[in-house]
């Protein structure tokens, strides 16, 4: 089991939209929902936009190039073209640092 890595500071992630990282050379999505943050990976499992850049409405993340979507909290896609899930990963807000175990 790895261990949490910071991934960025809460404040870089404004309420209501997802912001693209990079942890460990992997590309990540950090989502503000109403000041609770989820972390998913950033690439879309339908094609390789960056979800990061999509519609984030609650929990659902709107992929910007076909419109699928995923439950950021589960990472259960819950409009097609996405079927294949999209991997989250545990986080956690400490001191203004949001960290991420990479799954
Ligand atoms: Fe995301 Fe097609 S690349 S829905």
């Amino acid at each position: 089991m790895s261990e949490f890595v910071e991934a960025c500071e809460d404040w870089t992630v404004e309420p209501g939209s997802g912001r693209r990282v990079t942890v460990r050379g992997r590309p990540l999505a950090v989502f503000n929902v109403a000041g609770e943050f989820h972390v998913t990976d950033d690439t879309c499992t339908h094609g390789f936009a960056s979800l990061a850049e999509g519609r984030l409405e609650g929990h659902v993340i709107t992929c910007p190039w076909h419109g699928g979507a995923f439950d950021i909290r589960s990472g259960q896609p819950v409009a097609e073209p996405c079927t294949d899930p999209l991997q989250v990963h545990p986080c956690e807000l400490r001191g203004g640092s949001i960290r991420v175990r990479l799954k």
